[in-house]
């Protein structure tokens, strides 16, 4: 499809009826781009109807039969039960010749950046493994694909060998946000030496492509601002986050070892702040928990005096940059982030207000929430800005999603599954 194509009203939820502006001004209707002979471009409503769609539609509401795609859930309110099928039409992929489908191994394919990850390959038409443990990640989040032909779904654990054929790997099995990573240090750290060396181990095997999703962490609490990739970092490998971030330079060390010494082909994203539908609410990051707290009416909760900085990309942003970067010949290190720079203190006006402006769309009038501060936990990074240069040059990629949009779509999702009671 045409990026110029006029644009059709989202019909997601009730009274969402708006045209999604991206930070050019121009509308955003497809995502993906067309790039190294691999096109990722899907529409974006298409896309939006996987995570907006309700996890279940209710008894005798007359919508049941209506809904022809994607596992099926009916809930019967009188005796509070829940019945499944999976009887049922899958959403659309692309039909592609066997010699372009490509076998995909996803490994933390059930998390929020995975599925979403997962969705985009399977509507390009590929095959698509999802390895996951389930540690943060759930089986809801890519259920709409459970029993298509050209997917398949295995619990295990990275830390444990595993073998199959395929052409890429994704790897990105590790818990992201600060109280799963630290929730349990060492099976963090384990993760992401062990996992990776099983994963490139795997790939050594098979002569597939492996991508890892390294993070913006690498760099610590940076002395250089904004980060380019070049740069080393400054990194606490005694705190309470090095479990993740010392976690993740052996993984990226690993990773160029096996490039070196076995010619694995290999490809490292560094993925700054990363927020979308389908993040989990309760983790603790700062975009879910601002969203979440403003959804309920209560005081938004600041760390520190909010003058840190952070910078925020929007899901299909990323999904994008990770796809150019596995298809490209580029070997180094990329970062892949919004360079909109917010103080944590503006951010949370931001969210404020998007909150409210959804709200009053939908007839809830509702008092604007307060933002309250409190005390900074350990090694909280003070500035965090990607340099995107290499990604331009080499990916010809730049985020199109503006924050506000993103934390609207991101305000809709989360309010439609709190209605369905889900949240
Ligand atoms: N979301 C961000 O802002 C962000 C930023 C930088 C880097 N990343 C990286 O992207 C990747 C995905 O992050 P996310 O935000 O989707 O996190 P997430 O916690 O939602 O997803 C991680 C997935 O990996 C699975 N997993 C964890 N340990 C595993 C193990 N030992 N074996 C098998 N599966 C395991 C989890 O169950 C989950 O499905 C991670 O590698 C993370 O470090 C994310």
């Amino acid at each position: 499809m045409s990026a110029t194509t006029v644009p059709t009203p989202i019909n997601g939820t009730k009274n969402d009826s708006r045209v999604i502006l991206g930070k050019d001004g121009q509308p955003i209707v497809t995502v993906g781009l067309k790039r190294f002979g691999f096109d990722s471009e899907v529409p974006l409503e298409a896309l939006r109807e996987l995570y907006m769609r309700p996890q279940y539609v209710q008894a005798n509401s007359g919508s049941g039969a209506a809904d022809d795609t994607g596992a099926k859930a009916i809930y019967h309110p009188n005796d509070g039960t829940i019945s499944y099928t999976t009887l049922s039409r899958f959403p659309p992929v692309k039909f592609l010749p066997p010699s372009e489908r490509k076998r995909i191994l996803v490994t933390g394919g059930a998390g929020f950046v995975g599925s979403h990850l997962v969705d985009r390959l399977m509507m390009l038409g590929h095959e698509v493994t999802v390895l996951d443990n389930f540690f943060t990640g759930s089986r809801t989040t890519v259920n709409h694909w459970v029993g298509h032909p050209n997917f398949e779904m295995v619990r295990h654990d990275v830390v444990e060998p595993f073998m199959i054929e395929c052409d890429q790997i994704y790897h990105l099995a590790c818990p992201a946000s600060p109280p799963h990573y630290q929730y349990n240090a060492v099976k963090t750290i384990k993760t992401s030496f062990m996992g990776t060396l099983n994963m490139l181990g795997l790939a050594k095997r098979t002569k597939a492509r492996f991508l890892i999703s390294s993070t913006s962490e690498v760099y610590g609490d940076p002395e250089v601002h904004p980060q380019p990739e070049d740069y080393w970092g400054h990194v606490n490998p005694i705190g309470i986050r090095a479990c993740y971030d010392e976690g993740k330079r052996v993984a990226e060390t690993l990773t160029y070892g096996y490039h070196r010494q076995d010619n694995v082909d290999v490809r490292v994203v560094r993925i700054f702040n990363t927020y979308g539908p389908r993040m989990n609410p309760y983790d603790g990051r700062v975009v879910s928990n601002f969203i979440i707290q403003a959804l309920k009416g209560e005081d938004l909760t600041v760390y520190g005096d909010g003058t840190q900085t952070r910078s925020f990309q929007f899901i299909h942003d990323l999904i994008d940059g990770m796809i150019a970067l596995m298809n490209s010949s580029e070997t180094r290190p990329v970062n892949i982030g919004n360079t909109d720079e917010f103080s944590i203190g503006e951010f949370a006006e931001i969210v404020s207000e998007v909150v409210a402006k959804v709200q009053k769309e939908d007839g809830i009038v509702a008092p604007k929430v307060k933002i309250v501060y409190k005390p900074l936990p350990g090694d909280d990074p003070q500035r965090r800005r990607p340099d995107t240069t290499r990604a331009k040059e080499v990916l010809d990629w730049q985020p199109r999603w503006n924050v506000r949009m993103g934390v609207e779509e991101m305000v809709r999702y989360y309010k439609a599954k709190m209605a369905q009671g889900a949240l």
